[in-house]
């Protein structure tokens, strides 16, 4: 997630701005930049790939930039990998716009074409440039930057937050939000606008949050806020009263919980731009179906939570696209000889793009002649640049060892991908592709309206969370949604954890079940519900405690057998494990905190596995 400070007061304006980002760094950044305006130097923008200790060597601290007006960002790369002229602040083609955003302007493209074909040269590959040289672009014609602004946010879509300053308006920044967080700050020394209360925290807790399509103009003296048709508003300003530690995790206790409430937000940025008028449209995919026909064999290679991604997804695309699809562990695929050659379309799948056992197993597919399709969070990594192609998931920074969000991200981004293939292929109804993509729109929402109330789930981890071992079982998608569950509860409680299909337990593994052996059945696959509540009668005949999870139009069936049951929206059997699994990852929070683990830093782990 990029960091946006701007501030103007009485004080030399860059050393505010290095503070500020430095305080903002924990959101995860590839690059940093700031700019200046001063009498007599006008515009001064320095910027630099790397950690923002490059930028303040850069600029000697501040000292080497006059002014008391100025913006500074981190930069999360989404569009263009990380570099010293992909990062912000992006400068206009006249060097008298700076501009930094958070945010993704969906239809940038087209916006480009048409600054181009008006003779506008750019010098970077990011859809935030775009927005600097539009800005210009209605400056030239108006020659008033708040109209300039209007014409400008009338005409993007996506979302944003700016911070806009112009050679030309010695004491005014301009913000604009849309979707992407800004809070104004008014302190003693000046007034501010900034990502989060973290930035600013030290200098002012007096702050206002910005709402959708407002636009604020910030003066060292005041700040007037505007709605998008340029009507006066008047806000409520509200008195901060975080410590910096709870202000960096956005308020929440951990940076997992904080990522778990992002997954709502975080699956719309995935999925907006790759859906318009009813069709899921991939801009960075050039699969055509002719490529399409020419596979014979898909694989899906991942490692960990990714990994059980592609377990869902297997069930998913065979759905879709009628194909057989194996999902393999990298660190087995690797060395597996597998049956890989120019026929044969292999997809990996990695949060942070730099899992060794991932991008061997890529780099052996490729060797055998596959065309290869990595899904990867962190725009720019290894496997992102080795692949034939990629999509981003556009989760954010994770900042947790335990994934969540972009677990989540995965998960939407492959039924997207799964339904644009099946697609090509000509092997999904459109009655089915219609009601998936209807429904994957909305359950950013479903989801959120189970995030505003999980009472019983916070109440069941107290209940449970002296267990030693916990058996999640299910069926079908329940199994592999169940595979996640698991590891979260493994990875930050230590609680011995496995994921069974509950129809194999006969063979063998219900030996292991006796009485008061905890088991987390999972019941949210319709059509295999009858058979799951089988085994839930199989696994209470041996004495077994069951907290099931399922739907509301099952929740009666359930209560009657199960000892404690989670209920979860009802959406279709595709998107159905993107919203069970909040809840188990909800679950395996408040165990890991009832039992005092380090939730954010698990023992023996590292947020990335750079290593055999
Ligand atoms: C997830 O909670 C784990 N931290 C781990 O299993 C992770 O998913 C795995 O190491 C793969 O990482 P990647 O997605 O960055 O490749």
């Amino acid at each position: 997630m990029c960091g946006i400070i701007g501030f103007v007061g009485r004080e030399q304006a860059a050393p505010v701005l290095l503070d500020g980002l430095a305080r903002m760094e924990y959101r995860g950044y590839d690059s940093a930049g700031i700019a200046v305006r001063s009498e007599a130097r006008g515009l001064q923008v320095r910027k630099t790939k790397g950690r923002l200790q490059a930028l303040s060597d850069l600029v000697h601290g501040g000292a080497d930039v006059e002014g008391t007006l100025g913006i500074g960002h981190t930069r999360w790369a989404t569009h263009g990998e990380p570099s010293d002229v992909n990062a912000h602040p992006h400068v206009s083609e006249s060097g008298n716009i700076a501009l930094v955003h958070n945010g993704i302007i969906e239809n940038y493209l087209e916006i480009k074409e048409f600054l181009l074909c008006h003779g506008v040269t750019f010098t970077s590959e990011t859809d935030s440039e775009v927005v600097a040289q539009l800005l210009e672009f209605h400056y030239n014609e108006c020659h008033n930057m708040l109209e300039a602004v209007g014409r400008v946010l009338r005409r993007i879509e996506g979302s944003y937050a700016l911070g806009i300053i112009c050679s030309d308006y010695p004491n005014a920044l301009i913000a604009a939000r849309k979707d992407s967080p800004l809070i104004l700050g008014y302190g003693e020394m000046g007034n501010f606008i900034a990502s989060d209360v973290t930035a600013i925290i030290k200098y002012t807790r007096d702050v206002v949050y910005m709402e959708d399509r407002e636009i604020a103009v910030v003066t060292a003296e005041g700040v007037d806020v505007f709605t998008s048709d340029m009507t006066p508003v008047v806000k409520e300003h509200h008195q901060v009263d975080w410590d910096v530690t709870a202000a960096e995790k956005g308020g929440y206790p951990h940076f997992m919980f904080k990522e778990i409430m992002e997954q709502p937000e975080a699956i719309r940025r995935t999925i907006s731009p790759r859906i318009r008028e009813g069709r899921v449209v991939l801009d960075d995919v050039r699969f055509t179906a002719e490529d399409m026909e020419k596979f014979s064999r898909i694989f899906i290679v991942a490692c960990g939570s990714s990994y059980h991604v592609g377990v869902v997804s297997k069930y998913n695309w065979q759905r879709l696209l009628r194909r057989s699809v194996e999902v393999e562990l990298a660190s087995e695929f690797r060395y597996s000889d597998p049956l890989v050659d120019e026929h044969t379309l292999v997809v990996v799948i990695s949060q942070s793009g730099e899992t060794l056992d991932t991008m061997a197993a890529m780099r052996e597919a490729k060797r055998r002649g596959a065309r290869t399709l990595a899904i990867v969070n962190v725009v720019g990594s290894s496997i992102a640049r080795e692949a034939d192609d990629v999509l981003y998931t556009w989760a954010g920074p994770e900042i947790a060892v335990a994934t969540t969000k972009a677990y989540s991200t995965q998960l939407i981004l492959m039924d997207l991908l799964g339904l644009y293939l099946a697609d090509l292929l000509g092997t999904v109804e459109k009655a089915e592709y219609d009601s998936v993509l209807t429904q994957l729109q909305a359950l950013p929402d479903q989801m959120q309206r189970f995030l505003d109330g999980f009472e019983d789930v916070k109440y069941f981890a107290s209940r449970y969370f002296n267990h030693n071992s916990v058996f999640y079982i299910g069926r079908n998608l329940d199994y592999a949604m169940g595979l996640e569950g698991s590891l979260k509860l493994k990875e930050i409680s230590y609680i011995h954890s496995e994921a069974y299909a509950s129809g194999e337990l006969k063979h063998g593994t219900i030996s292991l079940i006796e009485p008061g052996t905890l088991v987390v059945a999972l019941g949210t696959h319709e059509a295999l519900f009858d058979k799951a509540m089988s085994n839930v009668v199989e696994v209470k005949a041996r004495g077994a405690e069951v907290l099931a999870l399922t739907t509301e139009p099952l929740r009666e069936r359930m209560e009657k057998i199960a000892d404690a049951t989670i209920v979860v929206p009802r959406t279709h059997p595709i998107l159905q494990p993107s919203l069970g699994v909040v809840a188990l990852q909800l679950f395996a929070y408040y165990v890991a905190l009832q039992r005092g683990c380090d939730i954010d830093k698990p023992r023996n782990l590292a947020k990335s596995v750079t290593v055999e």
